[in-house]
Order: C-alpha cells, then structure tokens, then sequence
C-alpha cells in the first residue's frame, strides 16, 4: 500500500476537525507518554505535541513515506515503522491515540483490547474512525473495484464492514474500562473543485485499490470510480460539492488501579 502524503494532505484542513473533536475529549493535564497509532504525516501528532509540551510522543505508522513527512515537520517525537496489527510497546503510555487509521486493520475484537493493554492505569485510550462504509463515496469503490478487467485483482481486497456498530465496541471495551465514551457525528464537507470527493478518496480509500494495480487498469480503474462519484454527489448551483461524512469516536480511560 502506498500513501502520498501531499495527496492525503491536500483536505488537511477538513480532516483535522474529527482529530481535534477527539482530542477536545480527552481530560488528561499532563500524560508523560503518548502514542500516535497511524500517525501518518504527523500533522495531527504536532497537535498531541502542542497541547501536551512535555509529553514524550512517539508516532507509530507502517508507512516509511509518512513517517519520513512527520519526522520533518516534528523532530522531537520518536517515530516508529510498525504494523499496528502486530504492536506490542515495551512500555505502556498514558495516552494512546489514534485518527482515522484503525480502520484500515481487520480484527478488532482482539486489537482494540490490546490496546487497551498498552495504556497504563488512570490512562486514556482515543480513537477516531470513518464509519461511513455504506455511503455512495464508500460504495462506488465497490462498484468500480469489480466492473472491468481488473475486477479479479481487486475483489480480495474489498472489505465490507472495516468498523464495527457502536454498541460492539461498548461491549468489547466498557468491562475494560473505567468509563468508556462512544459517539458518532456525521461532518458536512462542503467541497470545491470538478471532483472532490472522488480526489478526497484517492488520498485514502483508494489508496490499496489503486496501489495493486498496473497500468491501463490503473486508470481505468479511477476514471470509472470518478465518474460513479460525479453521478452521486452532483455539484449545488453555487458550484460546491456537499459530502457528508460519519465519524465514530471512542474514550476509554482505563482503572486506576
Ligand atoms: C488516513 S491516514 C491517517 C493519518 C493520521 N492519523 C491523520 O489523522 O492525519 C491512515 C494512516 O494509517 C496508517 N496505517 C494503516 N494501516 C496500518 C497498520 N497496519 N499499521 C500501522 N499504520 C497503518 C497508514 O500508513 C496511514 O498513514
């Protein structure tokens, strides 16, 4: 799978939102270890670090391209090229953090509780997802994925349901937890351009489709996905694009014990 920062970048500024909900969340004065799971380019990570100055804050990702980009726009974070399926720290941190990268991970009735493992007592685990998999956006990628050639290259690699409901995480977490957060919000992005929310995607869930293919597939591939798009989300007479985008975030702080 290959991330393009610049490419997942260039909508910084709506993705940052759902981060900063997250972040707004988390009642913790003065965590000495924080951890950043998928931190990609680091730019919601500098958040971590802004709000928390002394923290010592160490960025986890599998992807060296990003890391590369987050360790340029914060040096004084630790930065680690590691698959969140496998993680296991060699100590716990007060806050563990993830934004809008866990959904990319299958499994999460074993990943979310070891990673409540990873956080010590009194801590805080923080997790922001895409729960937006039966949008036409989510949908389209389907539909294009298996109408053409290259269907049989890409049909593994659809994946129905990457989240669970929410009520499943409130079962798998709450026992685990000294209290756990669960809520949902459905952002509006009010978008520019021909068409956005097919370059939105192309940062990020088609990222794995369209890194498995070669040319012509490749762009055969993105023209029938953008042209699904465009009939979906039609431009408003002032010429902006609507996208409404579901969100699911969860804050769990762990035992005191
Ligand atoms: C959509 S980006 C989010 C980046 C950042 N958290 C943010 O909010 O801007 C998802 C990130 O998750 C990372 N990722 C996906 N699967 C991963 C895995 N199995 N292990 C580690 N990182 C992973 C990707 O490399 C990518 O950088």
């Amino acid at each position: 799978m290959s991330w393009d920062p610049s490419l997942y970048l260039s909508f910084a500024d709506l993705r940052l939102r759902p981060a900063l909900d997250l972040l707004a969340r988390i009642h913790l004065s003065a965590p000495a270890r924080v951890a950043d799971l998928g931190c990609g380019a680091g730019n919601v990570t500098a958040w971590l670090a802004r709000r928390w100055p002394h923290a010592a804050i160490t960025g986890v990702d599998n992807s060296a391209a990003m890391l590369a980009s987050a360790q340029a726009s914060l040096p004084r974070a630790d930065w680690e090229l590691a698959d969140l399926a496998t993680w296991q720290p060699a100590e716990q941190f007060d806050l563990v953090y993830s934004n809008a990268a866990l959904h990319w991970l299958d499994g999460h009735q074993t990943l979310f509780p070891r990673l409540v493992r990873a956080v010590r007592p009194g801590g805080v685990l923080a997790i922001q997802m895409p729960n937006n998999f039966g949008s036409p956006s989510h949908l389209s990628a389907h539909a294009a994925a298996l109408d053409g050639p290259w269907a049989e290259r890409l049909r593994p690699l659809l994946r129905e349901r990457p989240v669970l409901p929410p009520a499943d995480y409130y079962d798998l977490l709450a026992p685990l937890g000294k209290s756990v957060d669960i809520w949902e919000t459905e952002y509006m992005h009010i978008l520019d351009g021909d068409n956005p929310v097919a370059d939105w995607n192309k940062g990020a869930l088609l990222v794995p489709l369209l890194g498995a293919l070669d040319e012509p597939h490749k762009t055969g591939f993105e023209a029938r996905y953008r042209e699904l798009v465009a009939a979906a989300y039609t431009r408003r007479p002032d010429g902006k694009t609507l996208f409404p985008f579901r969100r699911l975030f969860i804050v769990l702080q762990t035992p005191d014990v």
